[in-house]
């Protein structure tokens, strides 16, 4: 249990940020320290424990902080796979589809691993399917790039399809018609892959795609909860069908 777990970000630095905020409350400079990788404490916790994250945050510290590599919080812990500490970030507005220096989004850390719990929390927050990095990779070929190295398991299955649903339409080839390295070694993988990308979306997902956009980001359970449909129609809009 993430409540329970002892705190695990380097003592140094909480001792600095806890002593900083026990003795100057109201100052935001110190918990927000740099250490030699321009990361915060908040950078640590985030990888690790929910009830540090809540505490940092608690004493101001920078949800969308960048390290030397323009990473934030949340980009680290979509990759550790914290939902919980995803979903802290999330509500203290850290920015879903924040970039890092190669343009990859939380999204894509995620997804890369397959860290199917973080990729739902970052969905249900308006994070966006459609986006490319600097090498032109969205998340859904970061993680085929992970499929590809053949460890499939049914969770990097799920988080698939899950993505899969939540772009309505997607391409497996590059913007240039070349397909990723990886995948032309797995025949059976491509195979699989070209028959998903041959069949149109039907015109419901690819509405489902263009409502979560366009309600942009926000907490999309609660954004849907007004929306004047019928719940069968929420809770396809909710990727939840
Ligand atoms: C940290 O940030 C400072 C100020 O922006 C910059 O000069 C320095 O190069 C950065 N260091 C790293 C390791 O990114």
């Amino acid at each position: 249990m993430a409540h329970s777990s002892p705190c695990t970000v380097p003592a140094w630095l909480l001792m600095q940020t806890v002593w900083s905020c026990c003795w100057r409350r109201g100052q935001r400079c110190v918990v927000n320290a740099l250490d030699g990788y321009n990361r915060t404490a908040l950078h640590y916790a985030a990888e690790k424990d929910e009830s540090c994250v809540e505490l940092l945050l608690e004493y101001g510290a920078q949800p969308n902080a960048l390290d030397g590599n323009k990473d934030t919080p949340l980009h680290w812990a979509a990759f550790k796979d914290n939902p919980e500490c995803v979903r802290a970030l999330l509500e203290s507005g850290a920015c879903p589809n924040a970039r890092d220096y190669n343009n990859d989004t939380p999204l894509s850390w995620a997804a890369m691993k397959g860290n199917l719990e973080s990729v739902k929390v970052l969905l249900d927050y308006g994070a966006q399917v459609h986006v490319t990095n600097l090498k032109g990779q969205t998340p859904i070929s970061r993680l085929v790039a992970l499929l590809a190295r053949g460890l499939g398991t049914e969770q990097e299955e799920e988080c698939l399809d899950l993505l899969c649903r939540a772009a309505g339409r997607f391409e497996i080839r590059r913007a240039d018609g070349t397909l990723p390295r990886e995948l032309s070694k797995d025949p059976q993988l491509l195979a699989r892959l070209t028959n998903m990308v041959a069949q149109a979306p039907s015109l419901r997902s690819l509405a489902r795609c263009a409502v979560r956009q366009s309600l942009g980001v926000q907490f999309l359970p609660t954004a849907v909860k007004d929306l004047p449909l019928p719940e069968t129609v929420k809770d396809y809009l909710l990727l939840r069908d």
